[in-house]
């Protein structure tokens, strides 16, 4: 399975940087690029995708459910099209925290991205808290079954579940190998009871949480492990291309 890398800019980087930076990437790309390689800017930054290696897609770190009307200062899935946007993450912990974001309103948000053609990056994980009393499979079943309820077994395709311990991000800690490969286990025995066998080895599995290009050789190396959500790491170019090429190049 071609691996996946998207790289969520969060709230950081003006446009000169923005610029700066597609430079920098478009430059050091390899020529023998073989994952599927995303980039999710600020809104603000959104219509500077255009100038990014045609290889690299443009994706949106979060957008409203409704398809237009009086929310003043969201963006709809319809403008994040028009702008060449293929991807979206949803359900960021930072956004289920920050911004109150329940189940029931990203799985709404989940219909209309996939309505609109979007793919979707689906955000999951456990805090700290949880996993210390041994709830992670009950919120990565809580989580995922309301997501994904009303969602057919076709649409799956178009949904890609990143699993993101809570207490992983932006932490410099990286879950272990066994946290990552049970949690991916879970996610699956979940896609099989609800869909099919056939759908649960389909999925697209990302991990996210401090992965750096230190330590992205021996996540990906997980099993079932398809690709990465990158957050403070993507933000130097350098970083990206280093974690984004070490499948092309099997510089191991
Ligand atoms: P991090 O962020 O890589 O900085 O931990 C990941 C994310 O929040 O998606």
């Amino acid at each position: 399975m071609k691996k996946i890398f998207v790289a969520n800019f969060k709230m950081n980087k003006t446009n000169p940087e923005v610029l700066d930076y597609i430079q920098e990437l478009n430059n050091h790309l390899p020529e023998s690029l073989s994952s599927d390689v995303c980039l999710c800017l600020p809104y603000t930054s959104l219509c500077l995708g255009k100038f990014l290696d045609e290889r690299i897609a443009v994706g949106a770190q979060n957008m409203h459910e409704e398809d237009f009307g009086p929310f003043t200062g969201e963006i709809s899935a319809d403008m994040l099209c028009c702008l060449g946007v293929k991807y979206v993450i949803i359900g960021h912990s930072e956004r289920r925290k920050y911004f109150n974001e329940t189940n029931e309103k990203i799985n709404k948000k989940i219909k209309t991205a996939l309505r609109h053609g979007l793919k979707v990056v689906l955000c999951v994980g456990e805090t700290k808290v949880q996993r210390n009393s041994k709830r992670t499979t009950e919120i990565l079943s809580q989580q995922i079954e309301s997501a994904l309820s009303g969602i057919f077994e076709n649409e799956l395709k178009g949904i890609i579940i990143a699993y993101e311990p809570v207490w992983a991000i932006g932490t410099g800690k990286v879950a272990s190998s066994e946290d990552i490969e049970e949690a991916v286990k879970t996610i699956r025995k979940l896609i099989s009871s609800h869909y099919s066998k056939q759908a649960a080895q389909d999925q697209k599995i990302l991990y996210g949480g401090s992965l750096t290009s230190g330590t992205a050789k021996s996540i990906l190396k997980i099993d079932g492990i398809c690709g990465a959500l990158v957050g403070g790491a993507s933000l130097d170019p350098n970083e990206l291309i280093k974690i984004i090429s070490w499948f092309s190049l099997k510089v191991i």
